[in-house]
């Protein structure tokens, strides 16, 4: 399957998505956010990658307190990141790569590390697609199961059960980047830093456009179309 990477403003669905996909080719999600918020509430196991950050002190205050404002931790920080999770066996036959790259730096770096992986497939880049109107109601009413990982929208599809998982009855949490004021802020960081990296790969080929508006099956049936298309 090689690499797909996922890309689009916060809220869009990459997350969503990644684990639609993960289910249905086997194959990781690797989320540079989800491994973030690991090392810096670690209130749940963390994965080896999370404890081997957090005992190196890793992650620094400054970076902490860059995610809690919206903006984007250190190119150096989440290329070590990747880098480490890329070495796992797992990713042998592909992953799915979500909120990364998020920069032109994260970009370069990534083309140049696999093109010197001998036998590595060429990135396949899905944008996803959503009105910017859309994305503040799917950002505030987002939930998720800090357990299995599951993702519910108080507003759009909530749990069966008030406020617990539907699979494994966990109390539900909130991030504490989903509020309006840190919204705008993830907006406007996406504006300036991630929207190029969009281009960058529309670029160079392998790129498709979906309509992440329409309903999340739907989404994952459009993105495994363009994905089969691209890989021919
Ligand atoms: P990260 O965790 O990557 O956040 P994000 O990119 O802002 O994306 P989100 O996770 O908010 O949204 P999503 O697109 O995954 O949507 P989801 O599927 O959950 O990054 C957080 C922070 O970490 C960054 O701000 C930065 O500080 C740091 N960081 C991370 N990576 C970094 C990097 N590479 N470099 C530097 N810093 C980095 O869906 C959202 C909601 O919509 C949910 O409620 C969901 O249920 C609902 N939904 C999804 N699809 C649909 C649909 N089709 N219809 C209706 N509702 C839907």
């Amino acid at each position: 399957m090689g690499p797909i990477l996922l890309l689009g403003a916060p809220g869009v669905g990459k997350g969503t998505q990644a684990k639609a996909l993960m289910a249905a080719w086997g194959i990781p999600q690797i989320s540079t956010g989800d491994i973030l918020r690991e090392v810096k509430n670690h209130t749940t196991v963390p994965s080896a990658l999370a404890e081997r950050l957090l005992s190196a002190g890793k992650l620094p205050v400054e970076d902490m307190q860059k995610m809690q404002q919206g903006k984007l931790v250190s190119d150096d920080l989440v290329n070590e990141m990747v880098a480490a999770r890329l070495a796992s066996p797992d990713t042998r036959h592909g992953y799915v790569l979500d909120g990364y790259p998020r920069t032109l730096a994260q970009a370069n770096w990534l083309d140049e590390r696999l093109s010197a992986t001998p036998g590595s497939l060429d990135v396949v880049a899905i944008s996803i697609q959503v009105e910017y109107t859309k994305l503040l109601r799917r950002i505030t009413g987002r939930r998720s199961c800090p357990t299995c990982g599951r993702i519910y929208n108080v507003y759009l599809h909530p749990p069966k059960h008030d406020m617990l998982c539907d699979d494994d009855r966990t109390p539900l949490e909130q991030r504490a980047d989903d509020v309006e004021s840190v919204f705008e802020q993830r907006i406007k960081t996406y504006e300036a830093q991630t929207a190029p990296v969009v281009e960058h790969y529309r670029g160079q080929g392998r790129f498709a456009e979906v309509d992440g508006e329409l309903p999340v099956d739907e989404v994952t049936l459009s993105i495994k179309s363009a994905v089969a298309r691209l890989r021919k």
